[in-house]
């Protein structure tokens, strides 16, 4: 286990995820806690601070620190920060935001580096937050499989706008923009870490470039069912206060819709930030990069 100086993180799988204790992330951070913050990112991919209060210009600010904070494309956000929107959903209603795996807007040219995530009010238990780990997806693929993959890319779509919004009570749309769609290459770069990590999922990707949809469908479906299989994962736990932050170029997450019983009852609100990334690197590209 890593240990740190500026803070205590409890792993929470053997695939991914740490909790976070012992700091306080509405404070300035030393350039010390801000380099372990940066090191248990990358080494954990998702990590969640416990016991926050903050207020909307903290998380903004915390978030700030990893990227410029973007607005989501289809949901309207906050009236002060409207780079920051709230995942609302009402007691009762039984569809969860997010109920797929997935990387954030992965249809953007430049797909988001992370995201924070904030519990402002959650059922005491359940709706958790699902993730696993696309390096893992990646590295246990048959070498057959990778090189298949390797020089590949896809075709990812937004779907209709209007699906971010229009099942929710609470949530409103932004009515700006049309369907978005970017080409990406299914297996990426980290280009901190240099690892390769599996870059698809059903939630947006529709098809590999070059290849039918039939041809392409029963490789996304293999691949998606590959990469969620629940050793590479790990599941956060939600309580008001705590902050989720996770790298979307590494990682898949769905909201677990477990809406029954209790869980029903309750309200549960959302806040996220979104940090811009860079376009995908490839394998090519990052080989040459670094030939260099
Ligand atoms: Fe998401």
């Amino acid at each position: 286990m890593q240990t740190f100086k500026n803070f205590k993180a409890k792993p929470i799988s053997g695939a991914m995820g740490a909790e976070v204790f012992d700091i306080d992330l509405s404070e300035d951070l030393s350039s010390e806690a801000w380099t372990e913050i940066q090191e248990a990112f990358h080494h954990y991919l998702v990590l969640i601070f416990r016991d926050q209060n903050l207020t909307d210009q903290q998380q903004f600010d915390f978030s700030q620190r990893f990227g410029k904070i973007i607005p989501h494309p289809y949901v309207k956000g906050l009236p002060e920060i409207p780079e920051i929107f709230k995942i609302i959903r009402e007691p009762g209603e039984s569809f969860s935001w997010d109920g797929f795996y997935h990387s954030d807007l992965m249809f953007l040219k430049k797909p988001p580096l992370g995201a924070t995530l904030y519990a402002k009010e959650c059922p005491p238990f359940g709706a958790d937050t699902a993730f696993t780990n696309m390096y893992l997806a990646y590295e246990t693929l048959s070498d057959g499989m990778k090189a298949l993959l390797d020089g590949l890319e896809a075709e990812n779509e937004s779907g209709n706008p209007q699906k971010y919004s229009n099942k929710y009570q609470s949530m409103e749309e932004l009515g700006k923009k049309g369907a978005m769609g970017a080409i990406h290459p299914m297996v990426r770069v980290h280009p901190k870490t240099g690892r390769k990590a599996l870059f698809s999922t059903l939630a947006f990707t529709k098809r590999i470039k070059g290849m039918t949809d039939s041809e392409s469908a029963p490789i996304l479906n293999y691949l998606y069912e590959h990469s969620i299989q629940a050793h590479l994962g790990c599941r956060l736990e939600w309580k008001k206060g705590s902050l989720a932050l996770w790298d979307n170029r590494v990682c898949l997450h769905h909201a677990v819709a477990d809406y029954f019983g209790e869980v029903a009852k309750h309200r549960r609100v959302m806040q996220r930030a979104t940090i811009e990334g860079e376009e995908p690197i490839s394998i090519k590209s990052y080989n040459e990069l670094n030939s260099n």
